[in-house]
């Protein structure tokens, strides 16, 4: 990591910190105090700040500094709008073709709600340059070596790649999410007094089974890990097994927790790491503590919970951890786990939006795997079925799509959409896999006679879940 790298602002992405950290706002503060910062251009003010996200070939050995500035100057060359998705590399730029394996604008409707598309004269583009990291998780054996206490992987980890963008919520969970990290890690990086204003760094998302809860925490902290690698170069996520901490020996449980928590303060005290801990599961903590308090657990379990609740408060005074929770049941949470957690998520089923969109992203890569087929897909290289959106400004328009038209193709999943409510993401996901071994015949299928059979597989899911 190069000297001008780690300068660069933390989370130049967000706009109230690059206003506060930008290199504009940096030679300000640098002149003499006497003279008040004079404010930034308007016309900075104005311009909405967007990520884009620039993924390095694995062989590539180029400065992330230089990358960047090629990309800036690539993207100023340019004078196009700024919609979510891929910007193909340049072929004319050899540097970039050498080592960029992908450039994607991200997130860009965080701020501008309402509106999809920017252009560019509305936009800072704030680039962020990464690579991934394929070692896999590491894994760390508890005491008994029956179960691994804990996975280590380094982010941002190839697993992980396009798993954010995978995760489909309508009610805007992800920048929720996204917002809030980057406040904390702002008012840890500020020094604001914990005294007076209290945070702790813990998040706890709580639902049904299967609607992306672990995933989304993964997901949350490989983009984190993107987004704030200018100012945290090395970032780790350590993913708690919550039961591999309860050995079987007595008193050994305790024992397992310190090591646990030892080698996770290691990696804090470095601090160009951002280290996220994801305890998944984490009412099974509450349960254990619940059984010993009626006495029908060892009080060695009892211990584990207060131990991890004690250091996970010693946790707190390190600036660069982000606990991670999870829990299916909700109402069984330790009360006192609860309270320290900042934000406290409730994620649910699908909407109606959100398996549209779930479903429309399975249809997509079916077609484009020529698993399926549709006479509209014929030319081989597009497979973009219209969004939610769109297709409802369609519907509005009460002009009716023939059966050419990829609206068509649409409404048809729109139906299947709707019949699948209550299911959940993980579900839905797995739905076209089954609908397409139902089928009697497997072998290049049209997409709307496919869509027929997922309607048919998604009823026999619903009557089989409520059995
Ligand atoms: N909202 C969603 N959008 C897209 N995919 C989803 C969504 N919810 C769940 N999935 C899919 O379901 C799979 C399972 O999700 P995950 O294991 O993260 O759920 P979970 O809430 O942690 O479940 P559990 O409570 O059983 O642990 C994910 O791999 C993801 O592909
Ligand atoms: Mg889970």
């Amino acid at each position: 990591m190069s000297a001008t790298e780690t300068s660069v602002p933390m989370d130049i992405s967000i706009p109230h910190i690059t206003e506060c950290n930008g290199p504009e706002k940096e030679a300000t503060i640098s002149e003499p105090p006497a003279a008040p910062p004079s404010p930034p251009p308007l016309i900075n003010q104005e311009k909405v700040l967007v990520s884009v996200e620039v993924l390095l070939k694995p062989s590539s050995t180029a400065q992330t500094e230089d990358v960047r500035l090629a990309v800036e100057r690539m993207l100023e060359k340019r004078s196009m709008s700024y919609a979510d998705g891929p910007i193909p590399v340049p072929l004319d730029d050899t540097f970039l073709v050498d080592n960029v394996q992908r450039i994607c604008i991200c997130d860009s409707d965080v701020w501008v709600e309402k509106q999809d598309i920017l252009l560019f004269w509305q936009v800072k583009p704030v680039v962020h340059v990464f690579q991934l990291s394929e070692e896999g998780p590491c894994e760390e054996l508890s005491n008994d070596g029956q179960l691994a206490s804990f996975h280590e992987w380094i982010l941002p980890a190839k697993e992980f790649d396009g798993m954010w963008e995978s995760l489909i919520y309508d009610s805007g969970l992800k920048q929720r999410l996204l917002r809030y990290a980057a406040s904390a890690l702002l008012f840890t990086e500020k020094g604001v007094n914990h005294v007076l204003v209290s945070w702790n760094r813990i998040v706890l998302l709580h639902g049904p089974p299967g609607t992306g809860k672990t995933s989304l925490c993964k997901a949350l902290a490989q983009k984190l890990s993107i987004r704030f690698r200018a100012r945290y170069p090395q970032c780790q996520l350590i993913e708690v097994n919550a039961h591999s901490l309860f050995s079987k020996w007595f008193s050994e449980s305790g024992k397992l927790v310190a090591k646990l928590f030892s080698k996770i303060q290691e990696m804090v005290e470095e601090e160009n790491n951002l280290v996220f801990v994801l305890i998944d599961e984490v009412e099974s903590l509450a349960a254990a503590r619940k059984a010993a308090l009626s006495g029908s657990e060892p009080s060695d379990s009892i211990r584990v919970v207060n131990a991890l609740l004690t250091q996970m408060d010693k946790l707190k005074s390190s600036p660069n951890v982000i606990i991670l929770t999870t829990s299916n049941i909700t109402a069984a949470i330790d009360i006192a786990f609860v309270d320290r957690a900042d934000i406290k998520a409730y994620v649910g089923p699908p909407t109606l939006q959100a398996r549209y969109e779930i479903l429309r992203s399975c249809l997509e890569e079916l077609l484009r795997a020529g698993i399926l087929s549709n006479s509209e897909f014929q030319d081989g290289s597009n497979f973009l079925i219209p969004s939610y959106t769109n297709l409802r400004e369609q519907l509005d328009s009460a002009v009716s799509p023939d059966t050419a038209s990829p609206f068509y193709l649409a409404k048809q999943l729109l139906a299947a959409a709707e019949a699948c409510e209550g299911l959940s993401g993980r579900s839905l996901r797995k739905l076209p896999f089954l609908a397409h071994a139902a089928l009697a015949n497997p072998f290049g299928c049209e997409a709307g006679k496919f869509l027929h059979k997922m309607i048919e597989t998604s009823r026999r899911e619903r009557s089989e879940m409520l059995e």
